[in-house]
């Protein structure tokens, strides 16, 4: 999972109402996304009406992620502001709730209230339909924390996703399939914050994927923190891996494209990679974090593969489909990463080619086993390493949109632009597209002729 792609986001659910105001910062993961969502909905049931304006909130939550060390810290941070917003509120005699969500609730647990008392809840990953509930016991005077792994299973008891879907008129959607991960990584705290792997029915997931078409939906990113981990027992008792459910759902009725993230090296199986090859409306784009490129380092992050075996998957996907495009996440100055390593690293970026990527320095993440090891590297060789590694990935990330030019794509509609008459969409490669276009309409996908490049973004023409 990309914990860093999207640094924050507010959750909008607009619909009309009475009452109450929740403001929901979201910071990570499109795990984090999607739980955001899920949290709107379930306290819609209490009157409950999403803003994004944290001035009008009467109910701040937010949802935090624990992937790297200054994560953390802004947490603890944006608390310190609302602690004084609460105060402000209460002397003026209105109710101000302050909840704090997802990963850093989870690993932080009561030393959130012993630092700041201000907060009412603090509710882990596993507990969010719990929330509503734990909103009222707070009402009543005490800080609640509920960072259990429950024992009910938190989908069934959450509320339907395609009501706020089709509120919103969304063209995309995301649906969690798997939570959670046992690979262990060295370096990693998801494991701890997470827990153990589970993976959702996959009744359950066709079902919620059902509904979500018939509200609109086009697209849909399935979400793990190991998604190609995910797995069922089929009706005669045999596995069914992340490969047989995307088959399973390209058989419904509307929907146009599927995609999923984030997925481990170890768990591309054959179907899966079969699935790309047969499946069209599988998009060509695939995030495959390998976090180094040095089998040393390799092996002192538990990553349980060699570089080779990275590159030689790489090309078995794209014997299967050739047109896709990679992405990845890397980790530089890992404890004990030379020069050596660094450079190894270097030399599989160039092997492999990626369309977009995301870089990071190692964060020491107590708990973990990586922040015991010998010989951590200083920040300012990780400053540098990260530095040359990111010029080489963004010189890729260009040369990938550059050659994206002069070709025809269909793009999926997603929203109206900045310009009358413009709307933007997203390729198969997920760009942002800007593109002239009369009458069409969200949802709708068309054929358009890649023009031009922008900072983030691409330019096209109706083909
Ligand atoms: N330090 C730096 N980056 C990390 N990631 C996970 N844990 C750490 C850490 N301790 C990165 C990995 C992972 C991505 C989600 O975040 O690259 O794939
Ligand atoms: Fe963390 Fe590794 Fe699991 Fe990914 S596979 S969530 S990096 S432990």
């Amino acid at each position: 999972m990309n914990q860093d792609s999207i640094v924050s986001t507010e959750t909008k659910l607009g619909e009309p109402g009475p009452s109450r105001k929740v403001f929901i910062k979201t910071y990570g993961c499109q795990m984090n996304v999607y739980d955001s969502g899920r949290m709107s909905e379930a306290l819609a049931g209490e009157g409950y009406v999403a803003t994004e304006d944290m001035q009008e909130a009467d109910l701040v939550l937010l949802n935090t992620c624990h992937i790297r060390e200054k994560a953390a810290e802004k947490v603890y941070s944006a608390l310190g502001r609302l602690r004084d917003m609460k105060n402000e509120r209460q002397a003026e005699g209105r109710e101000f709730m302050i909840g704090v969500t997802g990963c850093v609730a989870q690993a932080e647990g009561e030393e959130i209230i012993r630092r700041v008392p201000s907060v009412d809840v603090v509710i882990g990953p596993q507990t969010y339909h719990r929330l509503p509930e734990a909103l009222k016991r707070a009402r009543s005077g005490r800080s609640v924390v509920d960072t259990e792994y429950a024992v009910e299973d938190k989908f069934e008891h959450l509320p339907d996703q395609s009501r706020a879907v089709s509120a919103r008129r969304n063209v995309t959607a995301f649906l969690t399939v798997q939570e959670g991960c046992d690979k262990f990584c060295t370096f990693c705290v998801v494991p701890y914050t997470r827990g153990s792997e589970i993976s959702r029915p996959i009744e359950q997931i066709v079902r919620e994927a059902e509904k979500l078409v018939s509200a609109g939906v086009r697209e849909l990113t399935l979400l793990g923190q190991n998604v190609n981990a995910w797995h069922a027992e089929g009706e005669n008792g045999e596995r069914l891996g992340l490969g047989d459910l995307l088959y399973r759902l390209s058989e419904i009725p509307a929907l146009k494209r599927l995609r999923y993230t984030t997925s481990h090296p170890r768990d591309m199986d054959d179907r899966l990679i079969e699935a790309h090859r047969d499946l069209d409306m599988l998009m060509p784009y695939l995030h495959l974090p390998v976090q180094s490129g040095s089998d040393r380092i390799l092996k002192a992050m538990n990553r349980r593969h060699k570089a080779a075996d990275y590159i030689a998957l790489v090309e078995r996907i794209r014997a299967a489909r050739p047109d896709i495009a990679l992405s990845g996440d890397f980790i530089v100055g890992f404890p004990g990463e030379t020069e050596e390593d660094f450079q190894a690293t270097l030399r599989l970026v160039e092997t492999v080619g990626y369309a977009q990527a995301f870089s990071f320095k190692y964060s020491s993440r107590p708990g973990t086993p990586g922040a015991d090891m010998p010989d951590h590297v200083p920040d300012e060789v990780k400053a540098e390493r990260l530095a040359r590694l990111q010029e080489l990935l963004l010189s890729q990330q260009h040369a990938f949109a550059r050659s994206c030019v002069g070709k025809t794509i269909d793009l999926l509609l997603e929203k109206p632009g900045r310009l009358p008459g413009q709307l933007i969409g997203r390729s198969p490669w997920l760009q942002s597209v800007n593109v002239d276009a009369k009458d069409v309409e969200i949802g709708d996908t068309i054929r358009v002729r890649i023009t031009g490049t922008g900072p983030n973004s691409l330019f096209a023409e109706v083909a």
